[in-house]
């Protein structure tokens, strides 16, 4: 079962699995273990470390969460072997530039995932905007969502928001043809957009409906990378690439 649909079942314990509290447990697990077996065998200790990090990363649905919940034993132990141990200001400057990038509230959304060049191609074709659209990628990170929505509707005017000041700093940069603002993009206002682009995160998406439900006008287009609106039947499912999928949403009339 995907751990996200697990919150239904324990409602008390649901804040257990608010990411990224499951990859912080997932390690602390790891790392009981191998410290645990060590004195013992320690190729045995790392093996079975390694193995439960691979088992607690399977029930996430998200294939960069699967990454960052099995790789991050691996990668700890990497950085602490002493051939490669930092001096504590280089923890402190890494610690800081972590923070600088993945800001606390960006913490309940999705970190940076770009989203691949071709993933809009399509929906030109299913979903057209008058040219001069207003077009809104919430959570823009470094400006990879803009770029497909620039490629998809040339004309359209595209604006970006976005919680990480050096992200929106270098979308900005990237991306000189659109109005990025560094802010949270649940403080925005959606009213005015004729399409809203999200790649967040699976919990990020009823919340994402209810907004736009309650801002964005009738037939007016939400479209998400990857992550579907629970409960809420699609206008159309496009494929984004190989792997990936376009869900696309149009807002109905309000009572
Ligand atoms: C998966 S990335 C997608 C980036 C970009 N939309 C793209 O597709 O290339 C999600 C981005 O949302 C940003 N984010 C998360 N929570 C946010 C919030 N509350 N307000 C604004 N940005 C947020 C993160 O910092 C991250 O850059």
């Amino acid at each position: 079962m995907p751990i996200s649909a697990a919150t239904g079942l324990a409602p008390r314990l649901a804040w257990l699995l608010r990411w990224p509290l499951p990859a912080l447990l997932s390690w602390a697990g790891s790392w009981a273990v191998y410290l645990l077996l060590r004195p013992w065998q320690a190729t045995l200790a790392m093996a079975g470390a390694v193995l439960l990090g691979l088992a607690l990363a399977l029930p996430h649905g998200p294939r960069w969460r699967r990454l960052m919940v099995a790789g991050g034993f691996p990668l700890s132990l990497l950085l602490s072997s002493p051939g490669l141990s930092l001096p504590g200001w280089g923890w402190l400057a890494a610690l800081a530039l972590l923070v600088l990038a993945y800001p606390r509230r960006a913490w309940q959304d999705a970190p940076l995932f770009p989203t691949p060049h071709a993933a809009l191609q399509d929906l030109p074709a299913r979903i057209a905007l008058r040219p001069d659209a207003l077009v809104l990628d919430a959570g823009c990170g470094v400006g990879d969502g803009l770029r497909a929505l620039r490629r998809a509707y040339p004309a359209a005017r595209i604006h970006g928001v976005e919680w990480s000041r050096p992200w929106a700093w270098l979308a900005a940069l990237r991306c000189p043809w659109a109005t990025v603002r560094r802010g949270d993009m649940w403080a925005e206002d959606w009213s005015g957009f004729a399409l809203v682009y999200l790649f967040q995160r699976p919990e990020s998406m009823p919340r994402a409906w209810a907004k736009a439900c309650q801002e964005m006008h009738a037939g007016s287009i939400l479209v998400s990378l990857d992550f579907a609106i629970p409960g809420v039947a699609p206008y159309a499912q496009l494929q984004a690439g190989s792997a990936r999928r376009l869900w696309v949403y149009q807002l109905p009339a309000r009572p």
